[in-house]
């Protein structure tokens, strides 16, 4: 399964285009499966409809836990690493952790849990949240895990959408010097979920709570009791295995559906080969797992390849910016994958807070999330890698699963910027604005990828519609990813940024349309206009144009903190605009649409070069909003 050089990425690359069913089976021979597939894959983007290793049964926790067992049972599987650098880290084997997700996988069954149930999972970053995860799996149960920095609003979408009968969280957790309250958000978010029946809380911060009696389990009086086997439930290839929420371009976020088989081949086989997984490597992907990295690259992939791996419970800066580096020694890190938006904002710390540290147990350095700007790259390759690890730079999404476009570490020639080259089995396509593909080099264009594979989004969970017109509608017989990409004179690939209305903070996606409508909840605000700007740490920026209602035009303190708390409460404390400017309309054609260009251009700085804005109703407005920029 694991590419050897340069060459044998080619054969492999051309082995996949050429024969894929091929390909992937023989990949797919490597794991553990209850009944073997009748065909590889079935596939029609119109509707769309994609199904891998058809008529497969399996259980994916077999594959990450059971087979370990024989060989691996001491094995270090999660090395987890508290928020507290005074707390002591602790290990988890392959051994402690089956016990552990069978136990709590009887506990999710005696509190009524069966096959297809969906269970929400609100927890920080501890082992329980990767034990709720798998344990889900183990019983046929699909999760659905949301990023404790949501709000209760957001955990109250989510869990209404896929209608939760449980959900899993903490009190407390902890997130630098600071101790947030889950279990109270847990409770505000209930009030208005109709399919919850049971709340399972874990101490960790041993705040007080409320417990409401017939509802509320804590773990402790219940999983620790409970049998240490649990049969795994097998269920078919195409078995939803989650549902994970993520921001687009219109409307509230989605539910992508991922399912079983794909995605476990899909996962397990690009962390192998662009990482080049070796079994004595310790691996840390920093993302927490209420993001697709978090489950792909902290949970699934690694322990699909009996890795073991850092589980981080804090922040990079925590108690200080030295956090990651002091972490890298002290558990001889050898595979450090994080997002540039860190980076950036170590790299401002100064090197004094990295010279201290060694940091030779290095050997791949990897990215993720947003497009890493030469700088942060050069700084992350001299500072972080000392010049003898390569940067693997992989672009991917929610809705892809797994990396789709990378270095194969110490193979592919890498260049600062770049993703470079498609993994095998990627076919991707860059396409003009009609949707004619791009051929050759030197271009630039929309990204699509023309050919399925495993690990791609099944549905958008209870609207299959909004998952056909997001994705596979733009362009016929494409995947289209949302992303704008250039193709350099070596055919390498790289991701320029979005092309739709959806923002990327820090590596998170937010879409405008959802920072809109959160802020027009606010009464004094008539309408609203969201888009990015180029920030130095975060990537990119959030600046809103609020239209306010003329009463209220003078109190702007007043509204632009109120709207804060308003988009605090609607989404969560991520998606808080860096700038708000008040104004009395915004620029529109004469059909009512909003020109996002000018408001983007004016947000950039880029006010001399506006465009043609004679075909606005109030042309006049520009200039207003040009005076008042923040
Ligand atoms: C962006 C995160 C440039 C891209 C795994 C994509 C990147 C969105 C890269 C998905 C990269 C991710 N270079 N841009 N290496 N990786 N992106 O769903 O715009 O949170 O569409 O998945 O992040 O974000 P998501």
């Amino acid at each position: 399964m694991q590419i050897t050089s340069f060459e044998d990425y080619k054969k492999q690359y051309q082995k996949s285009v050429e024969q894929p069913e091929l390909f992937w089976s023989e990949i797919a021979q490597h794991f553990t499966w209850h009944k073997p597939w009748e065909k590889v894959v079935e596939w029609d983007f119109k509707i769309p409809a994609v199904k891998w290793f058809i008529k497969a049964a399996l259980n994916i926790t077999e594959n990450c836990i059971d087979r370990h067992l024989k060989d691996n049972a001491n094995k270090t599987a999660f090395i987890f690493e508290p928020n507290n650098p005074n707390e002591d880290a602790q290990k988890i084997t392959y051994a402690q952790l089956s016990e552990q997700v069978n136990k709590l996988a009887n506990a999710l069954k005696k509190m009524g849990i069966k096959k297809n149930d969906k269970v929400c999972i609100y927890l920080p970053m501890i082992p329980d949240a990767i034990y709720a995860m798998l344990a889900c799996a183990r019983i046929g149960a699909i999760h659905t895990v949301v990023f404790g920095g949501f709000s209760a609003k957001s955990l109250t979408d989510r869990i209404n959408d896929c209608e939760c009968k449980l959900v899993i969280t903490s009190d407390g957790s902890y997130r630098g010097s600071k101790t947030i309250p889950m279990k109270d958000t847990v409770d505000e978010a209930l009030q208005y979920c109709k399919s919850v029946a049971h709340v399972l809380v874990t101490k960790r911060t041993g705040q007080s709570i409320n417990m409401l009696n017939s509802r509320d389990i804590y773990w402790d009086t219940i999983v620790p009791q409970q049998s240490n086997t649990c049969a795994p439930e097998y269920v078919d290839s195409e078995h939803p295995l989650f549902i994970l929420y993520t921001s687009g371009s219109t409307g509230k976020p989605k539910g992508v559906v991922h399912t079983t088989g794909g995605y476990m081949v899909y996962t397990a086989y690009t962390f192998l080969n662009v990482f080049q997984f070796k079994h004595s490597n310790i691996f840390w992907c920093t993302a927490d797992i209420g993001w697709v990295t978090g489950h792909s690259y902290v949970v699934y992939a690694p322990l699909l390849n009996a890795a073991t791996s850092v589980v981080f419970e804090g922040t990079p800066a925590y108690p200080n910016p030295s956090r990651f580096w002091q972490i890298i020694d002290k558990h001889n890190v050898s595979h450090f994958y994080t997002a540039p938006t860190a980076i950036r904002s170590l790299m401002s710390s100064g090197l004094d807070y990295i010279t201290p540290y060694k940091l030779n147990s290095i050997q791949v350095l990897g990215s993720v999330g947003e497009p890493i700007n030469e700088e942060a790259w050069h700084w992350y390759n001299k500072h972080v890698g000392k010049e003898r690890c390569p940067i693997v730079d992989t672009w991917w999404q929610t809705e892809t699963g797994g990396i789709m476009i990378s270095p194969i570490a110490a193979i592919t020639p890498t260049k600062p910027g770049y993703a470079t080259l498609p993994l095998p089995g990627i076919q991707p396509i860059l396409v003009d604005e009609k949707g004619n593909e791009l051929y050759g080099s030197n271009i630039e264009g929309n990204l699509c990828i023309k050919f399925p594979w495993p690990g791609m989004i099944r549905t958008t969970y209870g609207d299959h519609e909004r998952c056909r017109t997001t994705y596979f509608a733009t362009y016929a017989n494409l995947y289209f990813t949302g992303d704008g990409c250039k193709r350099d004179k070596d055919n390498y690939y790289r991701i320029t940024g979005r092309v739709d209305d959806v923002i990327n903070v820090s590596g998170h996606r937010i879409g405008t349309a959802e920072l809109e409508s959160a802020i027009n909840t606010h009464p004094s605000i008539v309408e609203s206009a969201v888009v990015a700007f180029p920030h130095d740490i975060k990537g990119q920026g959030i600046y809103a144009y609020c239209v306010v209602l003329e009463s209220n035009r003078q109190k702007y303190e007043q509204i632009t903190k109120e709207i804060l708390k308003t988009i605090t409460k609607e989404i969560g404390p991520i998606a808080k605009p860096d700038k708000i400017q008040l104004v009395t309309n915004l620029p529109k054609t004469r059909s009512g649409k909003i020109m996002r260009r000018i408001l983007r251009k004016i947000a950039e700085g880029e006010i001399s070069n506006l465009g043609d804005t004679s075909t606005l109703l109030d042309p006049l407005i520009v200039n207003e909003i040009i005076a008042g920029r923040k």
